[in-house]
């Protein structure tokens, strides 16, 4: 019989902590007991460097960086999210298809979000999405301004916030506020984590 898998996706606007969220998630369900894998995208591969790079030019097409994204993406879900979900890990991933949805369509008038699912469709649908919001004017505090890439300012991050915000509501991801305690954040995300795994027939130790 095939292992159980899950996997999970922590998503939000620069700055909203799904760094150091997915990384305490980590630890948190290690402590139980599971097999972890943690992934971040852009990932670590040469489509990923390349797409990370691209994020200092702000001479790239749009449409360049959403197909190098979903490149990565593909690459990123045949070669490595897959081959762990099938060894019984729960994998993490740092942003997934929901950052291409929401960033890529708000670049240009010209991507559409059904085009953006379309060049994405080979990479496997996430179990659990879950979006930590915060405003842009928090998030982008938070960062050094020599540092910035080309999607770090506030007006364009006002609109990728309101779009994760109605794409939460279509697709029922749960919302986070992480204008808050980082530890209480946390907390809030392993609860609806140990919900969903449960769901799933995960059997947790030292839980009711
Ligand atoms: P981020 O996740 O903040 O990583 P770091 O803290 O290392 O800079 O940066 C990734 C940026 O890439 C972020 O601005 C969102 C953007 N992005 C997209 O536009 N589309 C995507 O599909 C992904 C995965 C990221």
């Amino acid at each position: 019989m095939a292992q159980k898998s899950f996997f999970l996706v922590l998503e939000g606007i620069d700055g909203s902590g799904t760094s150091t969220h997915s990384n305490l998630l980590k630890g948190f369900l290690e402590s139980k007991g599971f097999k972890v894998h943690l992934t971040v995208e852009p990932s670590e591969s040469d489509i990923g460097k390349l797409v990370r790079k691209y994020l200092k030019d702000r001479n790239v097409p749009p449409t360049t960086d959403a197909l190098l994204f979903a490149a990565d993406r593909d690459f990123h879900y045949q070669n490595e999210i897959k081959e762990k979900l099938s060894e019984g890990y729960i994998v993490i991933s740092d942003r997934y298809i929901e950052s291409s949805i929401v960033y890529q369509s708000l670049q240009s008038d010209e991507i559409s979000i059904d085009w953006v699912k379309i060049i994405n469709k080979f990479a496997g649908k996430a179990d659990l999405t879950i979006i930590l919001d915060i405003d842009p004017k928090i998030s982008l505090a938070r960062k050094t301004s020599e540092n910035l890439e080309k999607f770090e300012y506030i007006s364009f991050l006002d609109k990728v916030r309101n779009l994760y915000l109605s794409r939460a509501k279509e697709e029922d991801y749960f919302i986070i506020n992480t204008n808050d305690i980082i530890e209480f954040v946390q907390q809030k995300i392993q609860e609806i984590v140990l919900d969903k795994l449960k769901e799933k027939g995960f059997i947790i130790k030292n839980h009711k």
